[in-house]
């Protein structure tokens, strides 16, 4: 374990030197009332300028993105971001401009930001999106907010709950809770499917929505999305659509066209934009017509005289966002569907899915794959076989750590014992997938012929295993001066 900079402290070091002051020092703080000035030094560490550079450095070699390797995560989708739209979220136009800036003077930002509004319509058959939220979750979080504000303003109030499939995000339960809805869980087909008996008799006058995402969280595509559709249309509620699996449809299918009636889209996931530690990240909401009023206000608006803002929309679910949301993300993700076009979009989807169904067949050999069929842009297996030598898959998550990968997600969806959910996106070469199939069978292998190996990974790293359960119930977050 490496100290902290606070534990690298040798009182005298210095990272600056300033020349000596030549005016008249001013005490500002005397002029504080002492219950509000400081009693004791701050404590920040005294460094050198080398000593603070290599810390810094040194953590920055520890962290694992998808620029240093492969990072197969799947649901979270860690897509390659191209350096250009980097480059063009800084251009200074974009990147200096200051939300309080009265709207003649940043026409350039209002004309991509309704741009990106009409994109996104189009490529996911809405009639109408917001920018503002500033995550998947948050997307949904406004979604499920406008399918509320639709049904009360309709005097509807007896629709109380929502109903989720059980292969469902997490955050798709805690959502609805979050809005105020008693959550109702679908169960799933052998066929890892919408079950549509089970949605039949839980659609009820109580029932605002459902909540989908297609292709579901196993990677499989919700083939009777339209009669889905259609029992929760019969039954007077709506359907949302949870975007964060747009990019094994994207240019191929439409949400719109399967009959969903809100969405939230992750920018981060489907148009490489950074996904990350938490953020910044971007989860545009879009609506069909009959929900239009309902968007976070202001709406960014084109007008004869120029581009502006709505504030004026009365059935609004009101602001979600300080300002109009990520700005800078949104730029990256304006760049990248700009770059590609509507048949660079196809193929980069096509490509996801492609590469999904090559490590998928090349595995099904060597791992237990629950639901072997056709998936879209991710697959899950799990550790089946390799249970018999008492290796889990968390071992064989940790154990790809000492091979230089970022593991897949494991233990999700939760409907799939020993889930690992593998999702290779795009851009990864046929080479590169070839890599990690040898991995993963070098692997199954230790497991069998010397399974202590692969049940005390990683061997390579910083950290070895943690207590999950602590670590994520009583993180240790501030560091206290002994
Ligand atoms: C299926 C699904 N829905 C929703 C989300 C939430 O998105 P975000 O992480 O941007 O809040 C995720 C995140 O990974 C997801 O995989």
């Amino acid at each position: 374990m490496s100290q902290l900079l606070f534990e690298k402290n040798i009182p005298g070091s210095n990272a600056f030197s300033l020349p000596e002051i030549d005016i008249p020092a001013v005490d500002l703080a005397a002029s504080l009332p002492d219950q509000f000035r400081r009693q004791n030094q701050p404590g920040i560490p005294e460094v050198s300028e080398v000593e603070a550079v290599r810390h810094y450095t040194e953590l920055s070699q520890r962290a694992y993105g998808v620029d240093n390797g492969f990072y197969p995560l799947g649901s979270c989708t860690m897509k390659y971001n191209p350096k250009i739209n980097e480059w063009a979220s800084r251009l200074p136009g974009f990147a200096s401009i200051h939300p309080f800036q009265p709207e003649d003077t940043v026409q350039g930002a209002l004309q991509l930001y309704c741009e990106m509004q009409q994109m996104l319509a189009e490529i996911t058959g809405m009639d109408g999106f917001s920018l503002q939220p500033a995550a998947g979750a948050h997307g949904e979080m406004a979604g499920v907010m406008i399918i509320k504000a639709y049904h009360n303003n309709r005097q509807d109030y007896a629709r109380t709950k929502m109903m989720v499939p059980d292969s469902a995000h997490g955050t798709n339960p805690a959502t609805a809770n979050v809005v105020g809805y008693e959550v109702i869980e679908i169960k799933s087909t052998a066929e890892g499917l919408v079950d549509l008996d089970d949605l039949r008799s839980k659609m009820s006058p109580e029932v605002a929505g459902l909540m989908l995402t297609n292709p579901n969280t196993l990677g499989l595509f919700e083939e009777e999305i339209q009669s889905i559709a259609q029992i929760v249309h019969d039954g007077g509620g709506l359907l949302y659509y949870d975007g964060a699996n747009l990019n094994g449809i994207m240019g191929v299918a439409r949400p719109g066209d399967m009959g969903f009636d809100v969405i939230h889209v992750n920018l981060h996931k489907t148009f490489a934009t950074p996904h990350g530690g938490g953020g910044p990240g971007s989860g545009p909401v879009g609506v069909k017509a009959p929900l239009m009023d309902f968007l976070p206000v202001p709406v960014a608006v084109q007008r004869e005289q120029g581009y502006g803002f709505d504030y004026d929309r009365p059935l609004s679910i009101g602001k979600v966002k300080s300002f109009y949301g990520n700005f800078g993300v949104i730029v990256k993700a304006y760049a990248y569907i700009k770059a590609l076009g509507a048949e660079g979009l196809k193929e980069a989807c096509q490509h996801a899915v492609l590469n999904a169904n090559y490590l998928r067949h090349q595995l099904r050999e060597t791992y237990n794959i629950p639901i072997d069929r056709l998936c879209k842009h991710e697959f899950v297996l799990n550790s089946k076989k390799q249970s018999q030598y008492g290796v889990s898959t968390m071992d064989i998550a940790k154990r790809l750590i000492d091979y230089g990968y970022h593991p897949p997600t494991v233990y999700f969806p939760l409907i799939v014992p020993e889930a690992m959910m593998i999702e290779p996106t795009e851009t990864e070469s046929q080479q590169r997938l070839d890599v990690f199939v040898d991995v993963m069978k070098t692997i199954a292998r230790e497991a069998q012929d010397d399974p202590e190996i692969v049940k005390n990974a990683p061997h390579n790293a910083v950290i070895k295993r943690v207590d999950e359960v602590t670590a994520a119930r009583k993180p240790i977050v501030k560091w206290e001066a002994p």
